[in-house]
């Protein structure tokens, strides 16, 4: 087995390391996972033993219409592929796994499978070939190329910034001198990054010459795949809120039951804040017009049983949902989901999912706050340009300690380790749709006025618009119900 796997390697002129040949040669599937490194255009240029454990640990649930999960980066043009009409497919949620005991082990195992997995991706990057611990990158003494985790940020006085990286054993400082080349900039707190640099005599510092980011591959798009379903987005609807706008809801729910257009709306994705909840800001109590969150679910079943029936519904918790805050948040209980009939499936915040061959990444968006609270000019006003920065860091919500609760779960579900066609947030109550290297990205809109929280705060919200997407084509465009 060992001559059969070296040689297949030898003749495509890929490089393995030996720790690679033996954990290849003992594998159970040790041939799928050669196809895996084989069908991966951005396999790294030496295979190493952790290479293999993760090409192993990446074999596709069921080999059809998916882009392999052998391979999920990038993801390769499919061809015309047959939809499968009315099957959500759940690929990744928190719901049911969730193993967190909050204790301080269980935070280490949640960034250091952050760091891992961003690793592997940025290991794939020409410019980061060779790349090293920073432990050894200390010894070298000329250029280095390593991967970290950004401990800290500060600007000096002469408007240089120096960046505090770690790695699993140790940690550096990075110079980034002021006016450096375009995406040596607006670094947050815990996202990975690739630095290729120059470390200064005493070995205490890397001068940087290059920032790589972990990114989404170039060139994504969603290539017809023969769907005729379109999908329709619809978030934070705030039911229970004296600010909800039940003239609006009723326009889009008589112009589902009606109109030419929306009989070929098949599915609707709810990314969270269904109902106001209670207790979730300061004063929340005299902007509800339902006090009890279980009569606001309940209030909100009315709603939808008026949503014609073939259409499916996935339904995210967001902030205000009666669930635990922390992020990634698990299926609305029980209690709520019965509620509701078998039409709706109830998924985690975040969630990948996939329906007729499309991969969809839904995530509620609480860490659009932290985004723009942290990177100059960005806003919860443009909520596109926020989706764009978690695209290229590939991670949701990298903060910790701001105003996203992370859990301390020991895999890091808000890792964005699969490029999706579409993405869809809510959170900031603005109707934005936008393209970022083919992926599509959608904010979904409110069905909430100003609340006075938002007054005080300036924040504008955009209600009633419904963001669709034809999963057959991968047009995009938004029904506006604000008015009659
Ligand atoms: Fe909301």
């Amino acid at each position: 087995m060992k001559k059969r796997i070296l040689k297949i390697f030898e003749d495509k002129g890929i490089l393995l390391d030996p720790g690679a040949i033996d954990e290849l040669s003992a594998a159970k599937d040790a041939m799928k996972c050669v196809d895996a490194i084989l069908s991966d255009p951005e396999r790294p240029l030496v295979v190493t033993k952790a290479d293999v454990q993760y090409y192993l640990t990446c074999q596709p649930v069921k080999p059809k219409a998916t882009p392999p999960k052998t391979a999920p980066e990038p993801r390769v043009a499919l061809p015309s592929i047959e939809a499968e009409p009315g099957e959500i497919r759940i690929l990744k949620d928190i719901t049911g796994d969730s193993t967190c005991v909050g204790n301080v082990i269980d935070f280490a195992k949640l960034f250091n499978d952050r760091f891992q997995t961003l690793k592997k991706i940025l290991a794939r990057r020409r410019e980061l070939a060779g790349m090293m611990s920073i432990d050894r990158a200390r010894k070298i003494q000329k250029d280095v190329r390593f991967v970290g985790i950004v401990n800290d940020s500060r600007t000096t006085k002469n408007g240089h910034t120096i960046l505090d990286i770690e790695d699993e054993d140790d940690r550096i400082q990075v110079l980034i001198m002021k006016g450096a080349k375009k995406g040596m900039d607006a670094f947050i707190k815990d996202e990975v990054l690739g630095i290729v640099g120059s470390l200064s005599k005493d070995g205490e510092l890397v001068i940087a010459k290059d920032v790589i980011r972990p990114e989404v591959p170039l060139n994504n798009s969603m290539a017809p795949n023969g769907s005729n379903a379109i999908v329709a987005f619809v978030s934070d609807i705030h039911v229970g809120s004296s600010e909800f706008l039940p003239d609006a809801w009723n326009r889009f729910v008589a112009w589902l039951n009606k109109n030419p257009v929306a009989k070929g709306i098949a599915y609707i994705i709810m990314p969270g804040d269904l109902v106001d909840g209670i207790g979730i800001y300061p004063g929340q109590e005299d902007e509800l017009s339902i006090e009890d969150v279980y009569e606001q679910y309940q209030e909100f079943a009315r709603l939808v049983a008026a949503v014609p029936h073939r259409i499916k519904i996935v339904m995210m918790p967001g902030n205000h949902d009666a669930v635990r805050l922390a992020e990634p948040q698990p299926a609305l209980p029980k209690e709520v989901s019965s509620m509701f009939d078998s039409r709706v499936t109830f998924v985690g915040n975040p969630c990948y999912m996939e329906i007729e061959g499309r991969t969809i990444l839904a995530y509620h968006g609480r860490s659009m706050d932290d985004f723009a609270g942290n990177i100059p000019n960005m806003s919860q006003m443009r909520p596109a340009e926020i989706m764009k920065e978690m695209l290229r860091r590939r991670h949701l919500a990298p903060i910790y300690g701001d105003r996203t609760a992370l859990a301390p779960e020991q895999r890091d579900y808000l890792v964005i380790d699969r490029v999706p066609d579409i993405f869809v947030t809510g959170h900031v109550h603005r109707c934005a749709i936008g393209e970022y290297r083919g992926i599509k990205m959608i904010n979904a809109s409110a069905w909430q006025g100003q609340t006075e929280y938002q007054r005080m705060r300036n924040q504008v919200p955009e209600p009633a618009r419904v963001p669709m997407i034809d999963l057959g084509t991968g047009d995009i465009w938004v029904e506006d119900f604000s008015s009659s």
